[in-house]
C-alpha cells in the first residue's frame, strides 16, 4: 500500500506553494479559452477582481455572528432585499444567503416539510412533486429530510406536463417544483399552470431559478420576445432559488432562498437550547458562514448594476443565437426553445455522444443529456467570443463521426 502523505514537518515557503498549486491547474478546463461549458461562469476579469478584493476584505469574518459583523448583516440583508426586488416579491417576502443551489433548495424542503406538517398531517411519506428535468438536489434533500421525490416525465416539449403532474398529487403531495430554467434544456417549465395546480390543492410551490435568477430578469431587456413569466408575481409562488455563484457572477458560495411570506421563512431556521451554551439560532444549514463569499456577492451585484447584468445578458444571447445556427448548420437538433442561457442538442442521424466525447478529449468540458442523448452547453458572458472555436471543433468531430473515423468509446460515457 503507498505510504499516505504526512503533514509537512517544517512549513514550506509561500513561492513554492505557489508554482506547485499553478503546475497542479495545469491540468484543469481551460476555462479562461472559452472551453468550460459547466461549473465557470466568467464574465470578465473586471468582475472577478472586485470578487476576489471583496472576499479578501472579508475572509476572516463569519456570517454566524451578525451581532460581531454588522457589515455581513447589513450586506446580506441588501443582497436578499435587491434579490426580493429583482423577483418581484410581495412586502412580506423575506430570505438569506446561502452556500449554493443544494442548499437553497434543501433549506426551502426543510422550510415546506415543517410548515405545511405544522398545519395537516399526511397519510405516509410527504412527496414532492416535481418534472423530470428538475436538479437531483431535491432528491438529495428528500432523502436526508425524510421526504420522496416523485419525477413526473416532461412533455413532448422538454417542460413540466403538469397535466401528468394534477393527474399525481395526493395526500402525501406537499410540494410543487417547476424550473427556471431547468438544467438539461435551459426552459422555463409554465410555473403559471403549476401556481393553479398549487392554489387548487394548497400545495408549497417551489421555483428553482438557480440558473435564471440573476438572469432572466436581464435576459428580458434582451429579447425581442417576452420570457415567460415564472417569479413571485405569480400567485402560488411559495418559495424560489437563485444562485449569486453562477449569473450573479458572485464567488463561489454564493445562492439566495426567497420565501412569498415571513411565515414561510421561519419554518427554514434551526433553534437550539439543550447544552451548555444556550440558544443556538442559524437560519442556515450552516454554522459558519464565510463573510468572503457574502462580501463578495454584495459588491458584484452593485459593481455590475442593472446595465451591467443586461450586457452579459446581450452577450449571452448573441453567444446563444451563434451556437443555436452553428448547430443547425451542421444538422444538429435543438431540444425545444431555449431563450436563456442553456442549450441542449443532438443529432437526429448520428452519435451525438461520440461527438461529445471527442470535444472532452480536446479538453472541451460541457455537461450531456440523456433523454434524448444530446450535448448540453451552458454559456457564460464570455463564450460569445469564444463561440465560434467551439462551433469549428463541434463541426470536427461531427465530421469524424461522420465518416466513421470515431465511434464512441465508453457506454455510458461522463464528461462532466
Ligand atoms: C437548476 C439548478 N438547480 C440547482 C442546482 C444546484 O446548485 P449548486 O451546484 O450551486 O448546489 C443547479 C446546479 O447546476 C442547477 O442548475
Amino acid at each position: 500500500m503507498a505510504e499516505r502523505l504526512q503533514l509537512p514537518q517544517q512549513g514550506v515557503a509561500w513561492p513554492q506553494l505557489k508554482q506547485s498549486m499553478l503546475d497542479m491547474a495545469d491540468g484543469d478546463v481551460a476555462w479562461r479559452d472559452g472551453k468550460a461549458a459547466v461549473y465557470v461562469f466568467h464574465s470578465g476579469d473586471e468582475v472577478m477582481q472586485v470578487a476576489h478584493d471583496a472576499y479578501s476584505m472579508f475572509i476572516a469574518e463569519n456570517g454566524l455572528g451578525p451581532g460581531a459583523f454588522p457589515s455581513l448583516r447589513q450586506m446580506e440583508k441588501d443582497v436578499v432585499n435587491m434579490a426580493l426586488s429583482l423577483q418581484q416579491a410581495p412586502a412580506e417576502g423575506a430570505g438569506s444567503m446561502t452556500s449554493g443551489g443544494s442548499e437553497s433548495i434543501l433549506l426551502a424542503i426543510k422550510a415546506c416539510r415543517d410548515h405545511v406538517l405544522s398545519q395537516r398531517s399526511v397519510d405516509g411519506t410527504p412527496e414532492i412533486l416535481a418534472p423530470y428535468s428538475v436538479h437531483p438536489a431535491f432528491d438529495k434533500g428528500a432523502h436526508m429530510m425524510g421526504l420522496k421525490v416523485v419525477r413526473v416525465p416532461c412533455g413532448a416539449d422538454f417542460k413540466a406536463d403538469v397535466e401528468a403532474m394534477a393527474a399525481a398529487v395526493n395526500n402525501n403531495t406537499v410540494m410543487l417544483v417547476g424550473s427556471a430554467p431547468c438544467f438539461p434544456y435551459g426552459l422555463i417549465d409554465p410555473i403559471g399552470d403549476l401556481s393553479e395546480l398549487a392554489l387548487a390543492n394548497n400545495l408549497w410551490l417551489h421555483v428553482d431559478a438557480c440558473v435564471g435568477g440573476y438572469l432572466n430578469p436581464f435576459m428580458q431587456a434582451v429579447l425581442d420576445e417576452p420570457l415567460e413569466p415564472y417569479n413571485f408575481s405569480i400567485p402560488g409562488v411559495s418559495s424560489m432559488s437563485l444562485d449569486l455563484h453562477k449569473y450573479g457572477y458572485a464567488a463561489k458560495g454564493a445562492s439566495t432562498v426567497l420565501y412569498r411570506h415571513k411565515d414561510l421563512y421561519r419554518a427554514q431556521a434551526f433553534h437550539f437550547t439543550d447544552w451548555p451554551c444556550g440558544h443556538m439560532y442559524t437560519p442556515t444549514f450552516a454554522g459558519t458562514r464565510p463573510g468572503g463569499a457574502i462580501a463578495a456577492a454584495w459588491a458584484v451585484l452593485n459593481y455590475l448594476g442593472r446595465e451591467g447584468y443586461e450586457q452579459r445578458a446581450a452577450q449571452i444571447n448573441s453567444a446563444r443565437c451563434t451556437l443555436i445556427e452553428g448547430c443547425e448548420g451542421l444538422g444538429l437538433q435543438i431540444y425545444g426553445q431555449p431563450k436563456l442561457s442553456i442549450v441542449a442538442f443532438g443529432w437526429p442521424h448520428g452519435d451525438i455522444l461520440a461527438v461529445g466525447e471527442g470535444l472532452y478529449e480536446a479538453g472541451w468540458f460541457s455537461s450531456r443529456v440523456t433523454q434524448p442523448d444530446g450535448i448540453q452547453y451552458m454559456i457564460s458572458p464570455e463564450h460569445h467570443k469564444t463561440m465560434p472555436n467551439y462551433l469549428n471543433v463541434l463541426e470536427k468531430y461531427v465530421n469524424e463521426v461522420k465518416q466513421g473515423a470515431r465511434t464512441r468509446r465508453q457506454g455510458d460515457v461522463s464528461y462532466s
